[in-house]
């Protein structure tokens, strides 16, 4: 079975969300920004996995590493090898391509460096060297920070992206909803990523500018223009990104009735909110399953509740 060592990394502020991103991607929890799995998660589509490395041969020593390498004949064109930065102290520039070099130097193919088909990875961690072929988190996503329509109080990328994968668990086969989409921070992210992602707005003029916004990027997705409460086809799970509101009667009641029908029409639900719905979450039947708090920034000033639910109703 293949075993990957995944590297992650977060500002400090974000390490609750991280967390509870990766207790769903991996189904425990995750202690270290650098840890071992044999799940193959795509690195892409998470906010906080900076890299993968597929783990090819694992060794006490280096000189032990380049033996391993060399009996294995690697025949290879187009190859690069690159040190993967896991865990600082770093080493020097020149230490790194000395390491390279040594591993490049027993694969046997032609190096490409400027369009490798395949990168080998090298590095040491916790007095273990490895070897292996290593992918990045490419960071396109990030363009989706110039949509052409936002809103000030939208969900900012990682957030929006890492909800997602709480909701799905990282399966992109899921039938994913976004029953209160606004301008579609979460679907940008889902297309992204390839879900099967469906949204749902009350406002026409809301609804319009989260399909501008998908049109913009060249998604094709859809954006349904109604009332959480008249959808009936069911999904997978929804995330559900509550209206933020003066915390009246009113809203209080709103935004019950979008937690029921969001566990009307899926089994899974990921609730975030400004307030504290906990009591109503469980009002109405719902188990939460794992929660969290996003922090805007270095202030660690609050911005909202995330809970996990299951149960359909
Ligand atoms: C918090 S905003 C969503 C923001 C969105 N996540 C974003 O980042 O752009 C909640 C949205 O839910 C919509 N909404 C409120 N009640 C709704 C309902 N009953 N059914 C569908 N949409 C609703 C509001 O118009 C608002 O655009």
């Amino acid at each position: 079975m293949a075993q990957y060592m995944y590297y992650i990394n977060y500002q400090d502020y974000e390490a609750d969300l991280c967390a509870l991103e990766m207790r769903a991607l991996f189904n425990k929890s995750i202690e270290t920004k650098v840890f071992f799995s044999d799940q193959w998660i795509e690195e892409s589509i998470s906010p906080y996995i900076k890299s993968r490395l597929e783990v090819l041969h694992e060794a006490t020593t280096f000189e032990e590493l380049i033996q391993m390498i060399k009996e294995n004949k690697y025949i290879v064109d187009a190859f690069k090898v690159q040190y993967v930065p896991v865990i600082k102290p770093e080493l020097s520039d020149r230490e790194q391509k000395k390491i390279t070099k040594a591993v490049g130097y027993v694969i046997e193919g032609f190096p490409s460096f400027e369009y490798p088909e395949i990168i080998y990875g090298v590095t040491c961690y916790d007095n273990k060297w490895y070897f292996g072929i290593v992918v990045y988190n490419t960071m396109l996503w990030k363009k989706h920070m110039s949509k052409p329509n936002s809103y000030s109080s939208s969900l900012g990328l990682n957030t929006a992206k890492a909800i997602l994968n709480v909701a799905a668990k990282g399966d992109v086969s899921k039938k994913i909803i976004d029953p209160c989409c606004g301008v579609g921070t979460v679907l940008l992210e889902g297309h992204y990523s390839g879900y099967d992602i469906t949204g749902v707005e009350i406002k026409a003029k809301v609804a319009m500018k989260a399909r501008e916004n998908l049109e913009y990027f060249g998604y094709q997705g859809r954006v349904i223009l109604r009332d959480i409460k008249d959808i009936d086809e069911i999904y997978d799970a929804a995330v559900v990104d509550l209206p933020y509101g003066n915390f009246s009667e009113s809203d209080e009641g709103n935004m019950v009735d979008i937690i029921r029908h969001a566990a009307r029409i899926s089994e899974r639900q990921v609730f975030i909110s400004s307030v504290d719905l906990t009591d109503n979450i469980r009002e109405e039947g719902l188990v939460i399953v794992d929660q969290s708090v996003v922090y805007k920034n270095k202030s660690r000033r609050f911005t909202r509740y995330i809970w996990v639910c299951e149960g359909s109703k």
